[in-house]
Order: C-alpha cells, then structure tokens, then sequence
C-alpha cells in the first residue's frame, strides 16, 4: 500500500482524535471538565480502547450545520477492559456541537449497545450533552427514543452504568435514569428535566443549577443519583471498583476474588448491642466487622440512610448487603428507604448476585406525612422485591424485627433461605410499650398507680416476646447464634446455598406496585 494512504488515515484519526477543535478542547478544560477521551482513558485499563465508527460524520444540510461536519459527531464509542474484563463504552463530547445528540450520534450509541447486548458485555455511558441537536429535530428526538428502547431491553441483561459529568437536560435524562447506576460530580453534574430559567418562567421560583439539579440534589431529596464524586478522576476510579463486584451479564455470577487471610477473632460482636434497646449503633461498623476487609462498596450513600445498601465480598465472592440503620430514625422503614431496598434487591436478583440482610428495624414509620405520600405503595415494593428474588438470601436478625417489617426483611415466609437470629433479637408484632398499651389498656386506665401497672406489662410482653426462641421453636429462624460465629456462618452457608436454584411462576411481568 502507498505511503500515502497510511498518511491518509493518519491524519483524518487525528483530526477526529481533536474532536471539536483545540480550542473547544481548551473551552472544555476552562469549565473543569476532562475531554470525552480524557475520560475514557481514566475509564479504562491502560491501552485496551478500541474505538469505533470513528469515521462517522452526521447528515444534516439545516440551519448551516453542513459546515460543521466532524468526525465522530460527538460521541466517542469502542469497547475496552476493566480489570482484564471487557465493556463497552460511549462518551459524549462536548467540543462537537455541545454534545448534542443527532440521528448518525444516536446510531453508534444503539450500535454500542446491541454489541453489548448480544456478546454480554456491561455497558458504560459517559454523559455531558447539550440534549438534543436542535438543529435536526425529531431525527434526534427519535434517536433518543432509540437509545431508551434499548436501555429498556438491556436491563437485567447486562448492567448499565452512566456517569454525570455535564448538563444532561431535557428528555436526555430518562437514558441515565433507566440505567442501573448514576454517578455524579459535585460542581459539573447537572440533570434536569427543565432548567433554571424556564422554571423561573413557569413557576417564578428562584434556584440555582446546583440546588436544582446537581450531583448533592440528586444524592440526598430526590435520589436519582447513586454515587457522589469529588471530581472526574473519583468518578472513574469508583467506576471500575463498581464492576469489580458485578458479572457481566444475567448469565454469569460476579467474578470471584483470591481471598487468604486469618480469620478474625469476634469475640467482641457478643457485647456489641446495646443493653437498651433503644440505644442506637452503628450497623456500618457492624458490617465491615464481618465481611472481608475494606470490601463494602456502599451505594445510595447519601439517600435514605436509615437503609443500607451495598456490594461487599465474602471470601472473595460478591453478596448485596440490605441492613437497617439503628443510628438514623432508629432504623425505621419509610418510603424513601422501602424504594432504594427495593431497587437494589432487584438488581442483585436481576444479576445472580446473594443477599444478606442485617435486621434491626422497629417497624414503617407512622404518621401522615408517609401515609399520604404513599408508605403502602412504596413498602410494597420492598416487600415484592424480597418476595421475588431467587437468589440465595440470608437474613440475621440483629436486634428488632417488629412488625410487617419483620415479615419484609427477607423472613422465612418470603422464601428466606437462611433466617438467623442472634440472642438480642427481639421478633415481635411492636415494640413493647406500645403492645402494653394496647392490650392491657383497661388494666392501666383502671389501676390506682397507672405507671406501675404499664411497666410491670411491659416488662411481662418484653420476658414473653423480645427474644428470638418463639420464632426458632416454630423454625422460622433456623439458629440462634452467638455474634461471634457471624461471619463463620455467613462463610458457610453462602457456600452452601451458591448453587441455589428457585423459579417463579411463568408470566410475562409480575406487576410491581409502582
Ligand atoms: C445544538 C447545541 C445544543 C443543542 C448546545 N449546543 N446545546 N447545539 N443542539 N441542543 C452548542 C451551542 O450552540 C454551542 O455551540 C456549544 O454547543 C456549547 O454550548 P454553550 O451554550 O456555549 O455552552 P454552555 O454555556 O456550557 O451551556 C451548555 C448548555 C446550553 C447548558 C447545555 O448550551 C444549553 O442550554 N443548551 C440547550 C439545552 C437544551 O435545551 N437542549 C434540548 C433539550 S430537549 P458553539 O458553536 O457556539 O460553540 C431534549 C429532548 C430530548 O434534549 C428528547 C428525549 C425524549
């Protein structure tokens, strides 16, 4: 071949390697934002991007935009690994048209994504995009629709990650928000179905980007957002640590880890609750005792954190945690809670991936507020998610299981596998004063020392129930066990059930109460 056609090729990989220009690389690092290959180059394991449709330039003749044909069109697409693992990846590039989205930029994506689809493969977007290339209309809105399709079809077949990292405005939202996890940067993320401006229009009320949509917005009220990052670099590093913990698709289980180290002594986890029970302790602290070292990944951090969710690993092996929270509104169920349990027990379900639940709840939270912002509905979809998941699911009762929530919190009755409960368990219908007042309510109203009457009741409903043996005699909890034994147990028992095989009914969906 002549010299010349290598140049050839040489020189235009170049020019789109350039993306919008120096200078629009140069506007991009003035708004502290990585360029679309910056980032893909902290994405991925060093080397390993092969990109595609590098050649692709749009078609438009509208509105002058014929004169701005580079290539790639905005989107830099390929696969490469993490950690020796291939994915695939898109990376919208701001420099090009403000990232805009048109016909020829929503075909590499969908490309992208039905070569993950087919091959199995996790699929990464990179976000930051002005929305929709005004210039194209509904060739853009349709390439759009393409997209959501397929973040419809691919989910629960492959995990879908999207990271934040610019104005994502508009119907572009919905794409990240079908996904299984958003990451966010603090100051550059924005996401937003309307901005500031046409609110002001609209309703006339005053608010800034960040209060409106960026990434502490979405990671406390509205929980649209899954991961919280100082800067790019944090978001890519918690990136790669996040699929470290999942398979690549619903056929595979998550990869498993080299794990040789001592055992360790827990002799302290038998004096680790309370003597009161209403003393709060931090179920965190609990967590990291025993799993293996430095491995939860926790997620949804900033979001209803009287719940915890996240990865972590067991002798090398990925498990999804679901615990209580006693340090945050006692560990209350509420609505906010129930859908991010919820949400997550699904995905782990979705990708073979075990549950454990640490249970120490009091029961839903009470009063209007929750009644009427839907706490039947919302509870409903914890509940649902344990019912139908059928991967191995272990509980241990920490302390309280009171009420409804005890039946939610992955119980026997809910095709718990292995229901363990620690000596502090307390298995009751409510707490005891509120039992005592309740069903001994004339002896209390009729007695002449009404606070002695209550106490002595209470102390009678608590002897009786607050234990875990009514449970276990019934062989709803399969052991009591000393806290100490934990993590040995946990060891054993998620070997024992990995191979776990469990079906539900054949239907075309069930219909989770949404
Ligand atoms: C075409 C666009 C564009 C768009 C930005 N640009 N958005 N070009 N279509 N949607 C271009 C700008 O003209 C500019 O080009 C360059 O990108 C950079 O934009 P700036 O405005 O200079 O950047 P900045 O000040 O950082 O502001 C970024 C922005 C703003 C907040 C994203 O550009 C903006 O508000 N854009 C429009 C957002 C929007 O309303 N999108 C449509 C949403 S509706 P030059 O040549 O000057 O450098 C939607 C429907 C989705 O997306 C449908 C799904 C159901």
């Amino acid at each position: 071949m002549s010299k010349n056609k290598i140049e050839e090729l040489r020189e235009k990989r170049a020019e789109a390697q350039l993306g919008g220009g120096a200078k629009g690389i140069d506007a991009q690092h003035k708004r502290g934002k990585l360029t679309a290959r910056e980032r893909i180059d902290l994405l991925l394991d060093q080397g390993t991007f092969e990109e595609m449709d590098i050649f692709v330039r749009h078609q438009c003749r509208d509105f002058g935009i014929d004169k701005q044909r580079y290539y790639t069109d905005g989107v830099v697409t390929g696969t490469g690994k993490i950690e020796g693992r291939p994915v695939c990846v898109f990376s919208q590039d701001f420099t090009i048209l403000g990232g805009s989205l048109s016909e020829a930029y929503a075909r590499k994506i969908t490309k992208i994504m039905d070569l993950a689809m087919k091959n199995g493969l996790p699929v990464i977007g990179i976000n930051d995009s002005g929305g929709a290339r005004i210039q194209e209309g509904v060739l853009s809105l349709a390439g759009y629709a393409d997209i959501f399709l397929r973040n419809t079809l691919a989910s629960g077949v492959v995990p879908q990650i999207s990271a934040v990292v610019g104005p994502c405005a508009g119907g572009a939202v919905y794409s990240p928000a079908i996904t299984d996890f958003i990451f966010m940067v603090d100051k550059i993320s924005h996401m937003f179905i309307t901005g500031p401006n046409v609110i002001k229009a609209v309703t006339n009320e005053d608010v800034t980007f960040d209060e409106l949509g960026g990434a502490m917005a979405h990671a406390t009220k509205s929980g649209v957002s899954h991961f919280t990052c100082e800067n790019e670099a944090d978001c890519f590093i918690k990136i790669r640590k996040l699929v470290t913990y999942l398979p690549s698709n619903n056929m595979e289980i998550a990869p498993v880890y080299d794990y040789e180290h001592p055992e360790p002594d827990l002799e302290e986890l038998n004096n680790y609750v309370p003597d009161n029970p209403n003393k709060p302790y931090d179920m965190k602290e609990l967590i990291n005792k025993i799993i293996d070292p430095d491995s939860f990944f926790e997620i949804h951090k900033e979001y209803a954190e009287n719940i915890i969710v996240g990865f972590a690993r067991i002798q090398g092996r990925t498990i999804g945690i679901v615990a209580n929270q006693p340090l945050v509104l006692a560990g209350v169920l509420d609505l906010n809670s129930s859908i991010k349990g919820a949400r997550f027990v699904r995905f782990c379900d979705a990708f073979n991936i075990p549950l454990l639940v640490l249970e120490d709840v009091p029961g839903f939270l009470p009063g209007t507020d929750q009644e009427w912002r839907g706490v039947i509905r919302h509870g409903a979809k914890l509940l649902y998610a344990f019912c139908e998941a059928t991967v191995p699911k272990i509980t241990v009762i920490i302390r309280k299981a009171y009420g409804g929530a005890y039946d939610v919190m992955n119980s026997k009755h809910v095709r718990g596998d292995v229901n363990l409960a620690w000596p502090s368990a307390e298995i009751a219908v409510m707490g005891a004063k509120g039992a005592a007042e309740i069903i001994f309510k004339k002896d209390i109203v009729n007695a002449e020392d009404k606070q002695a009457v209550l106490d002595e009741k209470i102390s009678e409903f608590t002897n009786k129930f607050a234990n875990p043996y009514i449970a276990a005699e019934r062989g709803f909890i399969d052991d009591v066990i000393e806290p100490k034994d934990t993590r040995k147990k946990l060891i054993y028992y998620f070997d024992l059930i990995q191979n776990k095989v469990d079906y539900n009914p054949r239907r075309k969906h069930g219909n989770i109460p949404l």
